[in-house]
């Protein structure tokens, strides 16, 4: 399939020119018909019992599992499904065995949600180490081979920065843990909807993203982690191999895990997904994911590149408009932060979509820390693009960019 031959499954109104996909994207009709299939014709419980709906249900949450492993190239690992990225970055913050002394890195640029779970490992006793980026919002790799030392437990950086669009030299980073011991965190929910993302290639021990930013229903997202090394967030119902409890121990109990634990965890994602799971949510995901395997991950990352060109070269081209970021699309996706001088961010925002229908994001993009290095008080404007945009809709902006930054 082509990528200008998808339009027509995303039923949005014509007259709306959605470019906040970097917040959440929009959902192609195909994943919605997985959903409603899920509901309509085969709902049932999954991991429990035996009928033929249950049977049905759980093996395509299964191969949910399956489908959406080997788009990152996972499938050596563990990938358990969660709400969204923060859910995923917190399991792993609350999973491992932190002790006093122990040292996290992590930097400025991070969203909120790649930030306070491991500022609140101070409570811990754990020293938190936050780097600061190069001028253009890119690190130079020496700043991590000096913070990372033998006593780091964990590196945590986005792939993609949700807010200057910059991509971060993920590998070396990678190779620098692996060198001094610590695992290594990618948040990938800008980048694995965007390009072709793949473990092996990049080395990490743990990736989260967000079903939500790529096609998918809200309410999902992924973890994925080499090792069961993480004690999980919630246990309960689906997450066990055997329960014993005192004084109802039977002959059989078998293992002595059993015994003094109270119960005997399962093995693989099901270890860490407590409860009944979003399982149309899960269909719709791995739905998303074959949507974009079948335009190809590479024409999707080319599309945003030749959309995201036009808009940074015109854009640092207008009087009263100052571009974050490096201007040069290399290192870059399509997330384009902006400012007009004198207009409030929020007003940009206002006007693009009051005059052209045009829908933005605007503020701090829950990166409050990264907007007081920048100097940024009320933060940017920010234009985030995907496959379902044209270079129509790029001009549409620019010219209505040009309108409101003539106005002061
Ligand atoms: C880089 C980054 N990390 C984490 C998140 C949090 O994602 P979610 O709200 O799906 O948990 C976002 C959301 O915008 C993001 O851009």
């Amino acid at each position: 399939m082509n990528i200008e031959d998808c339009l027509a499954d995303f039923r949005i109104p014509q007259y709306l020119h959605y470019m906040d996909s970097a917040a959440t994207s929009l959902i192609p009709e195909p994943v919605i018909a997985s959903m409603n299939e899920y509901d309509l014709q085969y709902r049932a419980n999954v991991g429990r019992g035996m009928h033929r709906l249950t049977r049905v249900a759980t093996q395509r949450y299964q191969d949910a599992h399956d489908i959406v492993s080997s788009f990152i190239g996972g499938d050596e690992g563990i990938t358990v499904f969660t709400r969204n990225t923060t859910e995923a970055i917190n399991t792993v913050a609350a999973g491992l065995d932190w002790q006093p002394g122990d040292r996290l890195v992590t930097t400025v640029m991070e969203h909120h949600s790649n930030l306070l779970p491991w500022l609140r490992l101070r409570q811990k006793g754990v020293e938190i180490v936050i780097l600061q980026p190069g001028p253009e919002g890119i690190f130079d790799t020496e700043v991590f081979n000096e913070a990372v030392t033998a006593d780091t437990k964990l590196v945590a950086i986005s792939h993609v920065s949700n807010v200057l669009g910059t991509v971060q030299p993920v590998r070396e980073i990678a190779g620098i843990c692996k060198e001094r011991g610590a695992y290594f965190l990618v948040d990938g929910a800008q980048s694995v909807p965007h390009f072709p993302v793949n473990i092996q290639d990049m080395g990490c021990d743990f990736l989260c993203f967000s079903g939500h930013k790529m096609l998918g229903p809200t309410g999902t997202g992924v973890l994925w982690m080499r090792d069961a090394v993480l004690s999980p967030l919630m246990v309960g119902g689906g997450t066990v191999d055997d329960v014993v409890i005192e004084g109802v121990i039977t002959e059989n109990a078998d293992t002595e895990d059993a015994i003094t634990e109270g119960y005997t965890l399962t093995e693989g994602y099901k270890r860490y997904e407590a409860g009944t799971p979003h399982i149309s949510g899960a269909i719709g995901l791995a739905q998303a994911v074959k949507y974009l395997e079948n335009l190809g991950m590479d024409a999707v990352f080319r599309h945003e590149q030749k959309l995201a060109s036009r808009l940074l070269a015109e854009l640092v081209g207008i009087d009263n408009v100052t571009v974050y970021g490096p201007q040069d699309i290399k290192n870059r996706i399509g997330v384009v932060s902006f400012t007009i001088d004198r207009i409030h961010p929020h007003e940009i925002a206002y006007l693009l979509d009051e005059r052209a229908a045009v829908l933005v994001r605007s503020g701090d993009h829950c990166c409050i820390p990264l907007m007081k290095y920048m100097g940024l008080e009320n933060g940017t404007v920010r234009a985030s693009l995907y496959l379902y945009n044209t270079l129509e809709e790029i001009d549409l902006l620019i010219e209505t960019i040009e309108e409101i930054a003539r106005i002061v």
